[in-house]
C-alpha cells in the first residue's frame, strides 16, 4: 500500500509545474483500481476503451452512461488515493450543456474526481458549463476514438503545419474554457512537447512523446493482453516482470523517470 495523500487537482497542477512526471493508466474495476494505487499510479481513466478491451467491441462508440456509470463505481470503491477520471461516452454531451451536465453529475455521484470528453472548439462551451457547475473537465485532443470514421482510421493527428494550428487553437480554447488537464492522443512527439510547454494545465500523452507533463496507456495494452499487433506507442510492461504489481510500479517508474515512451521506439 502507498502511503501518499490523495491526489488532487491542486496536485496535479503542482506536478506539472515542477516538471514531475504523472502516472496515468485505464481502470475498469475494483481489483485493479487497488493494484494500481497501490503501485502508485497517480490518476485512474475509467476509459470508454472499456468497450474494446472488456466487451470485445471494434470501437468505443457502443459504450453506454449507464455502462460508464457501472465501472466508475466499481473502479471508486476499489480506489482510495489516486485522482478518478471518468469517461463521458458517445452520445451522453454532443447534444447540449444540459445533457452533458446530467451525465456528468451520474459519474461523479459514483465517485469520480473529474470526467473526460473528446473534441475540440465545439466542446468548449460545454466544458465551460460543467466547470462552472462544479465538474472538473479532461479535454481530449489529437486522435479521438469516438470519431474514428470521421478521421478514417486509426491516425496520427497534427502532422502537418494547418492541422497542429488548429490542435494548438483547440487546446488554448479548452484551457481557457476551463479545462483542468488535457489528453493528447497520437500526436507528433515535438508538438505534444510544444503544447505542453505553452499550456499551464497539464497534459497527458499517449502516442504523443515523452515531452509531455505525463502518460497513459489502456491497461490491457501494457499487460500485453490485448490480441493482435501491438500499437506502435505501446509496451508490454508484464514482459520480464514477475507479476501485475511489478509490471505497474515498473509502468511508473518508468513514466516518472522520463524513459517511457522512447521517443524513438514508441514516437511518430
Ligand atoms: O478510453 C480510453 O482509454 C482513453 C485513453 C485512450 C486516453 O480515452
Amino acid at each position: 500500500m502507498n502511503n501518499r495523500k490523495p491526489v488532487t487537482l491542486h496536485r496535479l497542477r503542482e506536478m506539472h509545474a515542477a516538471g514531475e512526471k504523472i502516472a496515468m493508466l485505464t481502470c475498469y474495476d475494483a481489483a485493479f483500481a487497488r493494484v494500481l494505487d497501490d503501485a502508485g499510479v497517480d490518476s485512474l481513466l475509467v476509459g470508454d476503451s472499456l468497450g474494446m478491451v472488456l466487451q470485445g467491441r471494434p470501437s468505443t462508440l457502443a459504450v453506454s452512461i449507464d455502462e460508464m456509470v457501472y465501472h466508475t463505481g466499481c473502479v471508486a470503491r476499489g480506489n482510495r488515493t489516486a485522482w478518478v477520471i471518468a469517461d463521458m461516452p458517445f452520445g451522453s454531451y454532443q447534444e447540449s450543456a444540459e445533457v452533458a451536465m446530467r451525465h456528468a453529475a451520474l459519474l461523479m455521484q459514483q465517485g469520480a474526481h473529474m470526467v473526460k470528453l473528446e473534441g475540440g472548439g465545439w466542446t468548449a462551451p460545454i466544458v465551460r458549463f460543467l466547470v462552472d457547475r462544479g465538474v472538473p473537465v479532461c479535454a481530449h485532443l489529437g486522435f479521438t476514438p469516438q470519431s474514428v470514421h470521421a478521421l478514417g482510421g486509426y491516425r496520427v493527428q497534427g502532422r502537418d503545419e494547418a492541422g497542429a494550428r488548429v490542435m494548438r487553437c483547440c487546446a488554448e480554447e479548452l484551457a481557457a474554457a476551463g479545462a483542468e488537464l488535457l489528453v493528447l492522443e497520437m500526436v507528433p512527439a515535438a508538438l505534444a512537447r510544444d503544447l505542453t510547454n505553452a499550456l499551464s494545465i497539464p497534459v497527458i500523452g499517449i502516442g504523443a512523446g515523452v515531452g509531455c507533463s505525463g502518460q497513459v496507456l489502456v491497461l490491457h495494452d501494457m499487460l500485453g493482453l490485448t490480441g493482435g499487433e501491438p500499437l506502435r506507442f505501446v509496451r508490454n510492461f508484464l514482459d520480464g516482470s514477475a507479476s501485475i504489481e511489478l509490471a505497474v510500479r515498473k509502468y511508473v517508474t518508468e513514466v516518472k523517470g522520463g524513459r517511457f515512451p522512447d521517443d524513438a521506439l514508441h514516437g511518430f
